[in-house]
């Protein structure tokens, strides 16, 4: 038999399985089983992986929240743009507002204590990537991503758009304070 011609036999599963071939479609399988399975032990074990919630929303139901919040709990405002400085009480809900080209407010956090940070965008798809911890999420329009956060080290932290969203996606750059 040549390669060129079609084989003698066409219908290729009814031929048997060589003891070789059958050899390496059980590791294949087992193989695969056990990625499938590490997935899920990662994701609990890993710590890497964030567990968000997501609801929907729109960006005048979150910007609501997030101005309430801001309103409280201003402790003072930093760069020239008269960013507020958010320091919510810990246990509470805190609002961040990824838009072209900025994150607002700046949120000062307390070290061991728990937040349930809300996240959305106003515009299009932004990306939050916390530096230098590499926690990263995408920030979508349309949705409310809750993700509940213990910062366990105090420090000035960046937050960075990962996720091009136009000419001035470089400059898209956000502070987080933990205290
Ligand atoms: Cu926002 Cu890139």
């Amino acid at each position: 038999m040549s390669a060129i011609l079609p084989p003698t036999e066409r219908l290729w599963y009814k031929h048997p399985i060589d003891r070789v071939e059958g050899t390496w479609i059980a590791i294949a399988l087992t193989w695969c089983l056990i990625m499938f399975f590490m997935m899920i032990g990662w994701h609990i074990w890993g710590k890497q992986n964030l567990s968000t919630e997501t609801y929907r929303t729109t960006p005048e139901q979150f910007t609501t929240k997030a101005q309430a919040v801001v309103d409280k709990w201003t402790v003072r405002t930093e760069t020239d743009q008269n960013i507020p400085v958010v320091a919510p009480p810990p246990g509470s809900d805190v609002y961040l507002v990824a838009r072209l080209w900025s994150f607002w407010p700046i949120l000062e956090l307390e070290k061991d204590k728990t937040y349930r940070l809300h996240l959305t965008s106003l515009d299009y798809n932004h990306g939050f990537s916390l530096q230098p911890v590499n926690i990263n999420i995408q920030i979508v329009p349309g949705f409310e991503h809750v993700v509940t956060v213990t910062p366990n080290q105090s420090g000035t932290y960046s937050i960075v758009c990962n996720e091009y969203c136009g000419i001035g996606h470089h400059q898209m750059v956000g502070r987080l304070y933990v205290k």
